[in-house]
């Protein structure tokens, strides 16, 4: 069925960085916005940004006409770090958690990412799909028009595959994009504790090709830290992802500064995350090789820690990302709004870094700068209009979603606020 033109216009504001690549410095804040303008979509695509007078004059009226009502225009956000397909919660470890235990006492106790894995391991194929697919939902009416999202609460063959089984088959019945990544080395699994470096050979001659072979990632994670995968276990984990031609991604520097920016720079890494204890040397590693930082400021409001320093990684030159990490141990929410504010006030950022965090430069982490996260001509139709008179009403508005309309790949699928159609599993 041929998507039909579609004109948003009646914004009180446009909103948007340009580009086609992450962009660093100075240029993070260097969002363009202009009153009043109009987006023209046709099929999947922008065809036209700018004052509505010029594009009466260059286009025939509009199928459809969505108006803004005094609204923003912005791009759709990207949220390049989740760990969507996860079954079971963790709200009584938040509650140990909220009453003094460390996150590391919890993990100790059996609890932490092993009691994801084991209800992961446990949870049925439909299971994990409708958890992953209402999650999906909710970050769709929060304005998220694409997403990344991980294995690796399965850390055994087949639970790794059936994590990115149903991605796959969530990506072909959602409106959202997902860019899928496997993380089978995201904690060492409880039966290979007594031998890590087994469990790493396993994953490069086992899990990894089967992964490719049924061609279920784009890219792979590692969890680099003490106590999980050293550099040089990652470095030999990462090295192999590459031979598989996958985009490859780090879980850096969270909880002590191992040099995992430094790692990320040497192997040419897309993304790498966290960051909280990244070091002098790593920011200047990652700026030189355009490594994205994706900051994860969720993580250190509901783990209660430090936030990463995003004000000296913008000022070391370092392209800097935002994500919810949305996963039920560090970091349980699908809004990226929230993040925004969190990052703002929190981490230092303004709220026109903080757009470019969370659009271009969060498509750069996951190579789709060059078709997403911006509002241009030639791009996506990812297109969100909020019930806000700029964008700096997401930080300073926080806590609601201001999300009113969200438009993804020219069609509008989310409405005043609510999912246009119900979506339907075939079969
Ligand atoms: O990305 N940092 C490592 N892992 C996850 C947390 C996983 C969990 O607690 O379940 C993260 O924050
Ligand atoms: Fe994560």
């Amino acid at each position: 069925m041929k998507t039909p033109s579609l004109l948003i216009r009646g914004a009180a504001t446009l909103a948007t960085p340009l580009g086609r690549s992450a962009v660093a410095g100075a240029r993070q804040r260097a969002v363009q916005k202009l009153p009043g303008a109009v987006v023209r979509c046709q099929g999947e695509v922008i065809v036209f940004v700018g004052p509505e007078s010029e594009h009466e004059g260059l286009f025939p009226p509009p199928d459809v006409v969505l108006e803004a009502d005094g609204g923003t225009i912005l791009p759709g956000f990207v949220d390049p770090h989740t760990h969507l397909p996860f079954a079971g919660y963790r709200e009584s470890e938040f509650d140990r958690r909220l009453a003094g235990e460390s996150y590391a006492e919890i993990a100790a106790g059996g609890g932490g990412i092993v009691a994801t894995v084991a209800a992961t391991r446990a949870a049925g194929e439909d299971e994990l799909l409708a958890l992953t697919l209402a999650r999906m939902d909710r970050q769709l009416l929060h304005g998220t028009t694409t997403t990344e999202a991980k294995s690796g609460y399965g850390l055994e063959l087949e639970s790794e595959l059936k994590q990115l089984r149903v991605l796959r088959t969530a990506a072909a019945h959602h409106p959202m994009d997902v860019s899928p990544t496997a993380m089978p080395a995201h904690e060492v699994p409880p039966e290979w504790r007594h031998d890590p470096d087994a469990y790493v050979r396993l994953v490069i001659e086992e899990i990894h090709p089967a992964i490719a072979a049924a061609g279920l990632a784009e890219g792979v994670d590692v969890f680099c830290e003490t106590g999980v995968f050293s550099p040089e276990q990652t470095r030999r984990l990462l090295a192999d992802a590459r031979r598989h031609g996958w985009r490859i991604h780090l879980h850096a520097d969270e909880l002590s500064p191992l040099g995992g920016a430094e790692l990320a720079a040497e192997l040419g890494a897309a993304s790498a995350s966290h960051l909280l204890h990244v070091s002098p040397a790593g920011m200047r590693a990652l700026a030189a090789a355009g490594v994205v930082a994706v900051v994860l400021p969720g993580v250190s409001f509901f783990l209660k820690e430090r936030f990463a320093p995003a004000r000296r990684l913008v000022a070391a030159g370092v392209p800097v990302a935002l994500a919810t990490d949305c996963n039920p141990g560090s970091s349980h929410t699908e809004n990226m709004a929230m993040i925004m504010a969190l990052a703002c006030l929190g981490a230092g950022l303004s709220t026109d870094e903080a757009l470019t965090a969370a659009t271009l430069n969060a498509a750069a982490a996951l190579g789709r700068a060059d078709r997403i996260g911006t509002l241009e001509v030639g791009k996506q139709a990812d297109v969100v209009v909020l019930d806000a008179p700029s964008h700096a009403h997401l930080v300073y508005h926080f806590g609601v979603n201001l999300v009113r309309h969200v438009v993804k790949c020219g069609r509008l699928v989310v409405e005043n606020g609510r999912l246009r159609r119900p979506r339907s599993i075939a079969g």
